[in-house]
């Protein structure tokens, strides 16, 4: 399979979108598969930004003027297309965070700081990513909680069935990753909805690594929060959403103090704004929001049906391709249908920050590292992996390239 010949996607129209992909490093034009990390941007995305700035820059919800009243509806719309393209009710369900990080830590704050106290236990799993292993380990040390983690079974799935055994009804709060960014697994967080609820807990979706590759809808799902980032899906750094149900969003308490969340101030009290705002305090980030909306149009455009196959049919290639080296180990589920569109691996006796190096020589760009997933790490017992990352702009050709790579690596540390 090359360029033009994916099945799902019209990969070289959808490459012109993305001007970045054309850089060329000693003569050798990028390979970027390191879109777990950071996707690139599109063209249409980066025009919505420069358009807000150089037609209707203003402060949101702040103005009588033109110019305000523009960027206030371009704003709040903006919520209603990431409502849309998760399943939300409206705007009501989807707060603007900085990010999935944030996003987190937002529940942790409001919801966990008040509702958690001794006896009660926040349930992970073994591939949480540090923005919510870290925040719930330590939102649990605040309040007294205990945290418990579902295990990772050899083949990198969530064990459902210890699932069942450590979801009680001391549990408050489940929390997992939706698609793993160290193994790629799709784990099943409906299932893991329907466990918390019986034993009328919350569940938390992380789907940072989710929503930009494939159909979600928060309904379906049956979670009470869910958290994504709108670098990893074509936008903008600095902005990203969670989605919590509008009656428990209703009764928890602001995050941040300050200007845009509140209703009425006196020196002695205030009452807070409807929602989202509620939970946006302060100037937003108004021109990333937008670009928010812009990017997930474009992804929504592509078909995120169409996106999932592509990142599939480009695993499979990978892990068909890396399964011809003996000597190197691959993490997380075999079969490419159970995981999203990422490969995390290790080449014997090269360590994954001298494999990213010498990959950069070949303008193959990955990442090394724990990936913020250290106990994981711990658990696969390795520093460090690499991995590989796929989008919808990716080709087989730039595997077979990582895959020179690869072969070069071998060859100066044999
Ligand atoms: N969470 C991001 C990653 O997996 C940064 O690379």
């Amino acid at each position: 399979m090359g360029l033009q010949e994916s099945e799902a996607l019209d990969v070289e129209r959808i490459r012109e979108d993305f001007p970045v992909l054309q850089r060329e490093f000693d003569g050798q034009q990028v390979v970027y598969l390191d879109n777990a990390a950071t996707t690139q941007t599109p063209k249409r995305v980066v025009e919505a930004i420069s358009e807000y700035y150089y037609e209707y820059n203003a402060n949101v919800h702040r103005g009588i003027h033109q110019l305000s009243q523009e960027a206030s509806i371009a704003y709040e719309e903006a919520h209603d297309t990431i409502a849309d393209l998760v399943g939300a009710d409206g705007r009501e369900e989807t707060v603007f965070t900085k990010n999935t990080t944030e996003a987190e830590n937002l529940v942790a704050y409001s919801w966990g700081l008040n509702e958690l106290g001794p006896g009660d236990e926040v349930v992970l799993t073994e591939m949480e990513h540090h923005a919510s292993l870290v925040t719930w380990q330590q939102t649990a040390k605040k309040t007294g909680a205990d945290v418990k983690y579902v295990p990772v079974t050899d083949e990198g799935h969530l064990d459902m069935e210890a699932a069942k055994e450590l979801i009680t009804d001391d549990t408050k709060l489940v929390s997992a990753v939706h698609v793993s960014n160290s193994l790629g697994t799709v784990n099943p967080l409906a299932e893991l909805a329907d466990v918390a609820h019986d034993h009328d807990a919350l569940i938390f979706g992380d789907g940072a690594q989710a929503v930009p590759n494939r159909p979600v809808d928060v309904k379906d799902l049956d979670v009470d929060f869910y958290a994504f980032s709108g670098h990893k899906m074509a936008g903008p750094t600095g902005i990203g959403a969670l989605y919590g149900r509008e009656e428990i969003l209703e009764d928890m308490e602001p995050y941040l103090y300050g200007g845009d969340m509140i209703r009425k101030v006196t020196y002695e009290e205030s009452t807070w704004n409807d929602l989202p705002w509620k939970f946006e305090a302060g100037t937003p980030s108004i021109a990333q929001g937008i670009a928010f909306a812009e990017a997930a149009e474009y992804i929504d455009d592509v078909g995120l049906d169409n996106i999932r196959r592509h990142e599939e049919r480009l695993t499979e290639y990978a892990l068909d391709r890396l399964a011809a080296f003996d000597d190197i180990e691959i993490y997380g589920p075999t079969d490419p249908t159970e995981r999203g569109g990422l490969v995390g691996f290790n080449l014997d006796g090269v360590h994954a920050h001298d494999l990213a190096s010498i990959l950069n020589d070949h303008a193959v760009a990955i990442r090394a590292g724990d990936h913020c997933t250290q106990p994981l790490h711990d658990k696969l017992g390795v520093a460090a992996s690499a991995r590989a990352s796929f989008y919808l702009y990716n080709t087989t050709d730039e595997i077979d390239k990582l895959v020179e790579g690869l072969e070069d690596a071998r060859d100066i540390f044999a």
